[in-house]
């Protein structure tokens, strides 16, 4: 299979583009090496004949469209956005125009691709997006994120993404284009950009810095490993039925405290301080605005009709994530030196 994955130099999306080539699978990687991109995170595949790469912005329809035919692909795996809440707070015009815009003109420039094909039912356009479009849940186990659960965006970035899901599904509705669609939960792992809390709390508790938690640290989250939520992914664009929705999660719920108790028991481990423990370096700061209080994924569907399940406990996955972060100090050293990275973003809503 030919995938146009954009975002492929991202966390997420250079994680898709390694799984892919590795089976066997045609890439092209469309990204515009914004300060979240890294070509380090795609190293491994990128002398492979079957990977390619294309410097494109999703805002420029032209560029979209010479990608779309030259390289001529079976489906499209749309990663590529504005990802960082905090970041959307302080600056909400770039998630409107890259995950509003820049998806608007993703699924124009595959429609005209498509039709001009004679609109092949085999094409697929796979929408990767966030359960934040759901809002915020009460802390009970028994309620979770559906894929029937009503949208409810609470912050400009959540809001972007919810407006680019709608556009996918009406260009379904309306123009038949053969769509299909994930919501996944809070990832972590290998190639996470240095401003996400995983990273944020690795590399402080290395550096002897405070290990910051916004508000009192009892906002949950349902964490995923990136590369299992790129094996899932690559499950939806082969077998997802047409127009469906999937939530892809990793049936881990954490709060936020629990996670960094979890990293900085790990660290003591691989890495003892010379006296104490890494939990000394724990610092409540003031809570993000609007800070959602619980997100869960009842990743139901996907593993009924696909098959999917998550491969890790966040436990493991975090031992992982900690060993790779350990090992590799040269690819976090360098991004920390990005615009932003290291300084406390969102706060001035
Ligand atoms: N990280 C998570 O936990 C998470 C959770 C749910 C959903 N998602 C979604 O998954 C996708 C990937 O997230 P991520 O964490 O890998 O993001 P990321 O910020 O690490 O990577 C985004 C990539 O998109 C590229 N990009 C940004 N603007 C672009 C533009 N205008 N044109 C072309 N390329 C552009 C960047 O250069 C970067 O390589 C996003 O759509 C995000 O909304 C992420």
């Amino acid at each position: 299979m030919k995938l146009l994955i954009t975002g492929g130099a991202g966390f997420i999306g250079s994680a898709v583009v390694r799984l892919a080539v590795d089976r066997g699978h045609e890439v092209v990687n469309v990204d515009a090496l914004t300060y979240a991109a890294c070509l380090d995170n795609v190293a491994s595949v990128s002398d492979s004949p079957l990977y390619a790469f294309e410097q494109v912005d999703i805002r420029n329809r032209d560029a979209l469209d010479a990608v779309f035919s030259k390289h001529k692909p079976d489906a499209v795996m749309h990663l590529a956005a504005e990802s960082h809440v905090d970041r959307s707070i302080d600056g909400p015009g770039d998630f409107v125009e890259t995950n509003i815009t820049g998806t608007f003109n993703m699924l124009e420039a595959a429609r005209k691709y498509w039709i001009e094909a004679d609109k092949p039912d085999t094409f697929r356009f796979h929408h990767i997006s966030t359960d934040e479009v759901f809002g915020s849940l009460p802390n009970d186990p028994a309620v979770k994120f559906t894929e029937d659960t009503p949208y409810d965006p609470r912050s400009p970035y959540s809001a972007s993404k919810a407006s680019s899901d709608h556009l996918v599904r009406a260009w379904h509705e309306t123009y038949g284009l053969p769509v299909v669609l994930t919501n996944c939960s809070n990832n972590y792992g290998p190639f996470h950009f240095p401003e996400k809390l995983v990273p944020v709390i690795i590399l402080n508790a290395l550096a002897g810095k405070e290990l910051p938690i916004y508000g009192d640290g009892a906002n949950i989250r349902d964490w995923l490993y990136v590369e299992d939520h790129a094996d899932a992914l690559l499950l939806v664009v082969e077998k997802g039925v047409l127009g469906r929705s999937y939530n892809i999660g990793g049936e881990n719920e954490r709060t936020n405290l629990e996670l960094v108790r979890t990293l900085c028991a790990i660290l003591d481990k691989k890495r003892p301080k010379a006296s104490g423990s890494y939990t000394d370096q724990i610092t409540f700061v003031t809570d993000r605005p609007g800070h959602d209080a619980r997100y869960a994924i009842d990743p139901t569907r996907i593993r009924e009709e696909l098959g999917w399940q998550p491969s890790v406990t966040v436990e493991e996955g975090l031992e992982k994530t900690v060993e790779w972060y350990l090992s590799n100090e040269a690819w976090w050293s360098a991004l920390q030196q990005r615009h932003g990275v290291g300084e406390r973003l969102g706060v001035k809503a």
